[in-house]
């Protein structure tokens, strides 16, 4: 009779622990069958109570119980630890090679970068990067540059005049004032590049914008010739458009140099404009105060967006002004 009851405890417990489905479940079932207060604990603790014939054969058979119990719990917590690891090993799954989840923190415009990259190139050669304001006085923008009252440019078709008119300030229509300037208040050999923001009175269409950006460069020193524009031009041609390009002069004509000459490059297979140069004219030295038998330069200026769609078939100059982040990524974060 007593044993058929230890032999119940003992599958109650074994049928416990294999229908637990974790290890919360199998714990549970551990204290019922397995715990202080569980049948083969109780029937143990009561051995002392009995007579030394009844301990050594009943006391047998729960030492054989609690044997068989211990072992089912093993088995079990085996099996349940197994099972859970091998969950965790697939709920913690990481795939390394999926993309990584990038967060795009913003960058330079396309139109700084390559402001960026065209003051690096001049101040590795020793040039220094100068600023004029983007309201510049007439007198700067144009009389200094040797550009008479009645120029076609100085219409407001062309220029944007300040209010009161008297005031005579403009938006600068050009990054040459910055020419007047530094000649005004330094003393030669000067050696600056100046990029900036300039303006004209044009619609926004495919190839003009009212605001865009040019990049003037001044170089007064003694017995500067054209031979060194040629070949200033020619290094800053091959730094923006690769080292195979080609630079050649097409006779021009500016007022504030003398002689002029449009730059132009062979890129893609085709001859395309670039900018305008020539030897500073010597009434706009002059009028800033250096001898001109003693000194002598050069200046050019060109267009940025220009460069920058010409070097990466950019063919609409919406895309340059609107900022849409799908243009600018594509230059990369310029930082
Ligand atoms: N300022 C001229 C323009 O806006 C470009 C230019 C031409 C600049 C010749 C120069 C130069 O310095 O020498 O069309």
């Amino acid at each position: 009779m007593r044993e058929k009851e230890v032999a119940g405890w003992v599958s109650d417990a074994q049928n416990a622990f294999k229908a637990a489905q974790d290890l919360d479940q199998l714990k549970v079932a551990r204290l019922a069958h397995a715990g202080d207060k569980s049948p083969v604990a109780l029937a143990s603790r009561g051995l002392g109570a009995m007579t030394p014939d009844e301990k050594s054969s009943f006391g047998k058979i729960i030492g054989d119980a609690k044997t068989a119990i211990a072992s089912a719990l093993a088995n079990a917590t085996a099996t349940l630890e197994a099972a859970r690891d091998s969950k965790i090993l697939l709920d913690e799954i990481v795939d390394v090679t999926l993309p990584a989840n990038r967060s795009h923190k913003g960058g330079l415009h396309p139109i700084t970068i390559m402001k960026n990259e065209i003051s690096d190139f001049f101040v590795n050669q020793g040039y220094s990067v100068q600023e004029g304001p983007e309201m510049e006085s007439g007198w700067l923008n144009f009389d200094a540059l040797n550009i008479p009252g009645d120029h076609p440019a100085r219409t407001m078709q062309d220029t944007f005049f300040i209010e009161p008119l008297e005031s005579g300030m403009v938006l600068r229509t050009q990054t040459s004032p910055v020419q007047i300037r530094t000649m005004l208040t330094s003393e030669p050999p000067i050696y600056i590049i100046s990029p900036g923001r300039t303006f004209r009175a044009d619609e926004l269409d495919a190839t003009h914008s009212p605001v865009f950006h040019q990049v003037e460069g001044l170089v007064v020193d003694r017995a500067i010739t054209m031979a060194h524009l040629k070949g200033v031009l020619e290094n800053f041609a091959q730094a923006m458009f690769g080292a195979d390009v080609i630079t050649r002069l097409r006779p021009s004509f500016f007022p504030f140099t003398e002689p002029s000459a449009e730059v132009d490059v062979f890129f893609n297979g085709q001859w395309i404009e670039w900018g305008g140069c020539g030897m500073v004219n010597p009434k706009v030295l002059q009028n800033c105060g250096i001898d001109t038998q003693i000194y002598s330069g050069f200046a050019f200026g060109m267009g940025v967006e220009r460069t920058l769609m010409v070097r990466h078939g950019v063919t609409d100059m919406h895309e340059i002004v609107e900022g849409d982040v799908r243009f600018t990524r594509q230059f990369g974060i310029g930082l």
